[in-house]
């Protein structure tokens, strides 16, 4: 286990896990992630990003998952999130939005204010401080961003890195890619050749899976988070769970 609490050691000591990990398969990664830190999680968003939670409970048994409930997902990905819970046999936490921030916010803009006013402010109160309040218990965090997601904002995701975004001025939060250089379709493929369990939405056409006023089908050669708040740009498709890190990839 290693304690990463001062800032500088915990840079170079990520900058050393990242250039010994660059070549090694998601399972290998995973293995490394688990091995550093106990109190650590995989946030699942009841997408393809199964295989992760498949993945890990070949390795840890008790591996810990959590989903953010919006409070807006799909029936299908609520059937799918419990599905997992029971095939994989794991404790999985449902983090939920702040009840009287929601309230406020759909008493104030109503149901849908996102189709006019952005997608920032909802994301912020169901996904983004439930997200920040959970990763607040944790030492690390393990999600499936991929650099193929999206050419815009994700093409330099790394496999592993400190959390700008989360961590606080007294403690770093590592945050660990373990699918950050697998494509889609090694994705699939996966899921494919073990029999992992999926979204019903992927038979419907839906490839990248959020809420669901906010995420809709997507037609061949459409790349996959255009289904995604599809009435903003493509640079604004980011919820805030990665995209203060993701803007500082960009610049490194
Ligand atoms: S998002 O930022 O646009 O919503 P995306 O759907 O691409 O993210 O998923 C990338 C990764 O972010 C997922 O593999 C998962 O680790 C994490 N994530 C996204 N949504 C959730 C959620 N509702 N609950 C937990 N983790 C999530
Ligand atoms: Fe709200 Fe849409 Fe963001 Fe879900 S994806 S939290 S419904 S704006």
């Amino acid at each position: 286990m290693v304690q990463l609490t001062d800032k500088s050691s915990s840079h170079t000591e990520i900058a050393t896990w990242e250039a010994e990990l660059a070549n090694q398969s998601p399972q290998e990664i995973l293995r490394h992630a688990l091995k550093q830190f106990d109190n650590i999680a995989v946030s699942f968003s009841g997408a393809e990003d199964v295989v992760l939670i498949d993945m890990a409970c070949q390795i840890k048994k008790d591996v810990r998952v959590f989903t953010l409930d919006t409070g807006r997902l799909h029936p299908e990905t609520y059937q799918f999130i419990d599905r997992v819970r029971q095939h994989y046999n794991i404790k999985l936490d449902i983090v939920f939005p702040d009840s009287a921030q929601v309230e406020a916010l759909v008493n104030d803009k109503g149901l849908f204010s996102f189709y006019q006013d952005g997608h920032k402010e909802c994301c912020g109160i169901r996904k983004v401080r439930p997200l920040r309040r959970h990763l607040s218990t944790l030492e690390a965090w393990i999600t499936g961003q991929r650099q193929d997601q999206n050419p815009s904002t994700r093409a330099s995701v790394p496999i592993v890195q400190v959390d700008t975004a989360f961590s606080s001025e007294e403690r770093q939060l590592i945050k660990f890619n373990p699918l950050a250089n697998w494509t889609s379709a090694e994705v699939w493929q996966y899921i494919h050749t073990y029999e992992v369990p999926y979204n019903a939405l992927h038979e419907k056409g839906f490839v990248s899976i959020g809420c669901e006023p906010c995420t809709r089908p997507i037609l061949p050669h459409q790349q996959e988070r255009e289904g995604r708040w599809w009435w903003e740009i493509a640079v604004d498709k980011e919820c805030g769970l990665h995209a203060t890190n993701l803007a500082a990839n960009a610049h490194q």
